[in-house]
């Protein structure tokens, strides 16, 4: 197809974990459009050109592959591209204040913002302007209202259409997801673009998954899916506490609850704490509408599912220092896994990140292995690089080491050879499994001091 024969131009500011994917996606699905990935950072638009691709998901490349240089293109000219367009998501990051009023809840829209000045100012056309990033409720208002400060005469109809998709299973999700969300005002106007996000979608989702909502409720449910789904995590990690002193066991409780339709069992693996760049900052968005409201105890009542994981983390620490007989300075400490969850080099609000910190402050000597995320931790640690060290091989990082904690459940740790890895190790050896993935009973009778998530611990020690 030449370019002048594509039906539609479509665009995408922001080339992230969300844009990337997903409009990847869309090209693959939809040869008849031009789909084009703009950003400000060089780096990243290169590496979407190449096969290393700036972000590791599983299945993305072939997608990427199918498009690119077909309908599918990478590039850093926003202004000329938003000129093109006929429809613009924007999926650049809103990721959680660090300063001024509203700091370390609300969302920095600062991004989001000069993304609509840069839209308003190319523009000589009317528009559909789709939110992609994840918004506080009501952001749809302030868009249109600058984007309608124009005088060209320009008419832009705004559009919500939430993400869902997970890391390391973004393929999957964007092929086949549960449901896409498109939410407009409930004009004639709106509708008539609501539409044509909708006959995007379906090239190849079936129809009666397509949502389609009021603007409002578009936007908030995004905030209300991760603020439920981090809910039910807070909720079993808070029962993993009581199972540890209770000799109950929270992989048993979590399946005798999960069999319960209404229950449902999904997202409940106790751990050592989700983390991911939406939970947290999605409920503290939340908290901080609610409380912008007034609604001090809905406030209040979601404030808590961070707490709890917070608490987690903690708990962990403490526990794997108290297992170390109250010190872990100078020990050297392997840790299996550094991306938030498996299958992606992501360390967006890692439990590692908390964790390795504290290890450090106690002076322990952490090791950290990932098969994909050691690139991004060195990042994270930027500032204490030089207490830490990164070892790729896990049976190297385990070697002298007094203990291991699992902190990314990667199928890879479930399959070492553990046998080997003890005889490599310092006695007593300890594991920490984070992710309770392991099998505790064989690794007991390895030799090793087992403590998991939500199950009391087994010890070679009398007490
Ligand atoms: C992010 C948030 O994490 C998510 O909650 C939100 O819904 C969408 O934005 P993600 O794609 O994971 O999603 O973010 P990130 O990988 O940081 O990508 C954002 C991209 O936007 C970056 O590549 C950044 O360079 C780009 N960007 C940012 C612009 O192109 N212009 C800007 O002004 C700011
Ligand atoms: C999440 C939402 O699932 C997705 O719909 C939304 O678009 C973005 O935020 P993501 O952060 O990529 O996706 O990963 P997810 O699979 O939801 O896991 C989040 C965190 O929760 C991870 O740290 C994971 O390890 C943890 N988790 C998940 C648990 O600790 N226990 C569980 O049972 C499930």
């Amino acid at each position: 197809m030449s370019p002048s024969t594509f039906q539609k131009n479509i665009l995408c500011i922001g080339a992230g974990y969300v844009g990337g994917p997903t409009m990847a996606m869309i090209a693959a699905k939809c040869p008849q459009y031009k789909i084009t990935v703009v950003d400000i950072n060089p780096d990243r638009i290169a590496a979407w050109q190449t096969d290393h691709l700036p972000i590791y998901e599983p299945g993305l490349l072939e997608i990427v592959k199918q498009a690119r240089g077909r309908n599918l293109f990478f590039s850093t000219e926003i202004n000329r591209h938003i000129q093109e367009a006929d429809i613009i998501f924007v999926s650049v990051n809103t990721p959680t204040k660090t300063f001024g009023e509203g700091a370390g809840k609300t969302a920095d829209l600062q991004y989001w913002e000069k993304t609509a000045r840069d839209i308003l100012k190319a523009s000589d056309s009317d528009k559909i302007i789709v939110e992609k990033s994840t918004l506080p409720v009501r952001t749809a208002a302030a868009l249109e209202r600058i984007l309608h400060s124009n005088e060209k005469g320009i008419h832009f109809d705004i559009i919500s259409n939430p993400e869902f998709l997970a890391e390391g299973t973004a393929v999957n999700d964007l092929l086949s997801p549960d449901r896409v969300l498109i939410g407009s005002r409930e004009t004639e106007h709106g509708l008539k673009a609501r539409q044509e996000i909708v006959d995007i979608y379906a090239n190849w989702v079936p129809r009666e998954r397509i949502i389609t909502s009021n603007i409002w409720s578009s936007e908030l449910s995004k905030l209300v899916a991760n603020a439920f789904l981090a809910q039910r995590i807070s909720s079993i990690n808070s029962i993993s506490a009581l199972c540890e002193k209770t000799e109950a066991s929270v992989g048993e409780v979590a399946y005798a609850i999960g069999q319960d339709s209404r229950i449902g069992s999904k997202f409940l693996n106790a751990s050592v704490g989700f983390g991911g760049s939406c939970f947290k900052k999605d409920i503290l968005n939340l908290v901080y509408i609610a409380e912008s409201y007034g609604l001090f105890e809905v406030a209040e009542y979601w404030e808590q599912v961070v707490r709890m994981n917070e608490y987690q983390e903690h708990r962990f620490v403490r526990t794997m220092i108290a297992a170390l007989f109250n010190t872990v300075s100078t020990k050297r400490i392997a840790l299996f896994g550094f991306a938030f969850k498996a299958d992606t080099g992501d360390t967006r609000e890692a439990p590692a990140i908390y964790i390795t910190r504290k290890l450090v402050e106690e002076r322990a000597q952490v090791v950290i292995s990932d098969p994909q995320a050691i690139a991004n931790a060195k990042n994270d640690l930027a500032d204490i690089l030089s207490e830490v060290s990164f070892q790729q091989d896990p049976y190297l990082a385990a070697r002298e080491a007094h203990a291991i904690a699992v902190l990314t459940e990667w199928n890879l740790y479930k399959t070492l050879d553990y046998r080997r890895i003890f005889q490599s190790m310092l006695k007593p050896a300890f594991i920490f499994d984070g992710r309770n993935i392991l099998d505790r009973e064989l690794l007991y009778k390895i030799g090793f001091n087992v403590y998991s998530i939500g199950r009391p611990p087994l010890t070679h020690f009398q007490d």
